[in-house]
Parts: structure tokens; C-alpha cells; sequence
């Protein structure tokens, strides 16, 4: 006798739990759907995130698990906790994520797509502008702790600043390993 499984309360039970599952998945976007809802490419926070806050006022909070490297044009540093204040096409405010210019890591204070048909973002890191192509952060990238790199680089000696930049003065061997790595 074909009992039909629809009718069981197994089945009412897994249907129900299926929906709770699929409505509570849907209801919290990832982090780069959220970004590309508000104008921006995905691929400005990296794979790695593991969860974020977006209050109404629109203050953003990203965490990672630890801090961690990844590279775009040039190398870019991320802190566990990112935050800054997100609306349509700006990340305004940002703390929580440097980059390399030279030898010196400059802390990025916005990112701002202005005119997405340019094909350009902008990133202001303090002393500069810089328009980098947004076809740089189309997906994101995978990102890896901070200590894998900072290990190979024995040779560097790091100066933290009030200011919160960090200024890197760099030795021979950290400058061969700079550029083997590249
Ligand atoms: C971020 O948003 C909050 C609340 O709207 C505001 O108080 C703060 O000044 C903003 N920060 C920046 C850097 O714009």
C-alpha cells in the first residue's frame, strides 16, 4: 500500500522547517549583496566575512575573523572589526582597512563610486586620491591572515604612529621579500 509521504506530519514538519530555513536565509543579504544593492562593487570586502551589522542611520560593521591581507592593485589590509557609514555608492568614514603605498600602509578613509558608467572608484587615503578600475573589485577576494606574511617578513620594523597610520621602514631583506612576492 503506497502510503503518500505528503500526507505524513514528517512531511508538514519539513516543509515548514524548509520555508524557516529559506525565509531566514533570505531575509539577511551577504555582506556583497548588501554592497551591491547600495551601488558598490562586491568585491570591496572579501570572502571572509563572517557576519556585519547595518543600522538604520546606515553605520556598517564587518567582522573577520582575524585581520587579513588580500591584493587589488596593490596590497590592501584589513582589520577584524571594518566599519563605516554605507549609502548609495559611498562608503564614508571608513576605519579598519589600509593600503599599501610603497612601503608606507595608509589608512582608507572613503570609497566613493560616483559615476558607475566611468567604470572608475575613487579612494580617498588621506594625503591622495586615487581612481582605481572597478573591474579590480568585481568578486571578492579571498583574504589571508595577517601573520602568514607578516612572518616571512622578519626583516621590518613597524612604527605606529597616534594618528593610527603605520608607517613600515623596511630593510633589505624586507624589500626582497616585497618584491619576490610580487
Ligand atoms: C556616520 O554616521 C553617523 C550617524 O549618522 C554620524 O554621526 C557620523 O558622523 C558619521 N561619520 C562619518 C565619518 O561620516
Amino acid at each position: 500500500m503506497a502510503a503518500p509521504i505528503f500526507n505524513t506530519p514528517f512531511f508538514t514538519l519539513f516543509v515548514f522547517f524548509s520555508l524557516q530555513l529559506y525565509l531566514s536565509f533570505s531575509s539577511s543579504p551577504s555582506i556583497h549583496d548588501l554592497l551591491r544593492s547600495k551601488g558598490l562593487p562586491p568585491g570591496l570586502l572579501p570572502e571572509e566575512v563572517k557576519s556585519y551589522t547595518f543600522s538604520q542611520n546606515g553605520h556598517l560593521e564587518v567582522f573577520l575573523d582575524a585581520p587579513c591581507l588580500t591584493k587589488y592593485e596593490n596590497r590592501v589590509l584589513f582589520e577584524q572589526v571594518v566599519t563605516a557609514n554605507l549609502t548609495y555608492g559611498s562608503l564614508i568614514g571608513v576605519e579598519g582597512l589600509q593600503q599599501e603605498e610603497l612601503f608606507v600602509w595608509l589608512p582608507v578613509k572613503d570609497i566613493i563610486v560616483n559615476d558607475p558608467s566611468s567604470g572608475l572608484i575613487l579612494f580617498d587615503i588621506g594625503l591622495a586620491h586615487k581612481q582605481l578600475s572597478l573591474s579590480l573589485f568585481e568578486d571578492p577576494p579571498h583574504c589571508k591572515p595577517e601573520a602568514v606574511l607578516t612572518d616571512t617578513l622578519t626583516v621590518s620594523q613597524t612604527e605606529y604612529f597616534p594618528s593610527g597610520f603605520r608607517l613600515s621602514f623596511a630593510f633589505s631583506g624586507f624589500v626582497s621579500g616585497v618584491f619576490t612576492s610580487r
